[in-house]
């Protein structure tokens, strides 16, 4: 028999102080009118000093445990998509597991920027289809605000800071239908955080540096390729999806991306105006809204979407 992943709860979690398209005004040269016009965003969240992504991370995950009806005790595998983590080592994985009360299971991070979640989801169906896995916690949490340089407006009004998560319990049927993942180092240069610590001290410029314009492209580009890719795989039509839930970074991306898929955007789960970029946390963010809202039931397909940094990106496929 086959071995699925089935998504059984989902949560989330942003940081309690918003700072609004207004408020940055008096900070940058900048306005909410160009702000929202060039992005979809109106105001992201921003971590208080003493939170950090495990923090986010606990509380979403918290969320999640209790809409699937699993104890932190009963998680065989924990995986966090983060490039924002607590410190260089342990794992933010690792600091959660003992935040959450669970014990022994593995945990580990992965990176992969913005497409993070999508490739942390990835990873744990793989685990599960395995068979040696019941109950995994698959969580996105970023505290992008700590690698912005908050005096260039060309960056620093894009992101935002916040947590999602998803338990995934195995199952018969599906649930997870198939994953798509992606990568092209060749890119690294249009969108990077060049710094790195070593001797004691930070080399390189530890703040998100990007080429708009460029990034926009690929992005559009990829998210286009990689739908058709888990369609074909398949065999469904593009009518088959019930909801894309892209990457939130940029409102006019998920416009592009849902043009070239033929969707209407009324099938298109859209968080960005409300939390920015969160980087790995954005598809998991949506995805709680949508299923919180009861717009995302029981039975539809989803696609999720994620791209970003490395160049990375990738689609998940699931049946709810
Ligand atoms: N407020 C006011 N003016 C600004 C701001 C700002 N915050 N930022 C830039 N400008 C100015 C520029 O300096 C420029 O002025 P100039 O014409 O006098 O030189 C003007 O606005 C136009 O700048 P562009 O970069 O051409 O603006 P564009 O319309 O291309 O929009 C943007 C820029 C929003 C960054 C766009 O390129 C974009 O959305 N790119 C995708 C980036 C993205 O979403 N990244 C997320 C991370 S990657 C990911 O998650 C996939």
């Amino acid at each position: 028999m086959t071995i699925y992943s089935r998504i059984s709860g989902t949560g989330s979690y942003l940081p309690e102080k918003v700072l609004t398209n207004k408020a940055l005004e008096a900070h940058v040269e900048t306005s909410d009118e160009w702000i929202f016009s060039r992005t979809g965003i109106r105001q992201r969240h921003v971590a208080a000093d003493n939170e950090f992504a495990s923090d986010l991370a606990l509380a979403a995950s918290r969320r999640a445990l209790e809409a699937a009806g699993v104890a932190a005790a009963d998680l065989s595998l924990i995986i966090v998509a983060t490039t924002t983590p607590d410190m260089v080592f342990p794992s933010t994985a690792c600091i959660l597991q003992a935040k959450l009360g669970a014990k022994y299971c593995p945990a580990f991070d992965v990176q992969a920027v913005c497409s993070g979640f999508v490739y942390a989801l990835a990873t744990a169906d793989q685990f599960m289809r395995s068979g040696q896995y019941q109950n995994i916690l698959v969580v996105g949490a970023e505290v992008f605000s700590r690698i912005l340089d908050w005096e260039d407006r060309t960056t620093c009004v894009l992101f935002g800071d916040g947590a999602g998560a998803v338990v995934l319990q195995r199952s018969d049927a599906p649930g997870i239908l198939s994953s798509h993942l992606h990568a092209d180092g060749s890119h690294a240069g249009i969108l990077s955080v060049p710094g790195s610590v070593s001797g004691g001290k930070v080399s390189g410029r530890p703040l998100l540096q990007m080429e708009g314009n460029a990034v926009f492209k690929f992005a559009v580009r990829v998210l286009g390729e990689v739908a058709e890719e888990a369609l074909a795989f398949n065999h469904l039509e593009k009518s088959a999806i019930d909801w894309l839930i892209p990457h939130q970074a940029n409102i006019r991306i998920i416009q592009a991306t849902a043009k070239k898929l033929g969707m209407p955007m009324d099938k298109v789960i859209t968080t960005v105006d409300k939390h920015a970029n969160t980087s790995a946390a954005s598809v998991p963010l949506a995805l709680d809204t949508a299923v919180r809202d009861g717009r995302i039931r029981p039975g539809q397909l989803l696609m999720l979407e994620g791209v970003g940094g490395g160049f990375t990106w990738g689609a998940v496929l699931v049946r709810m």
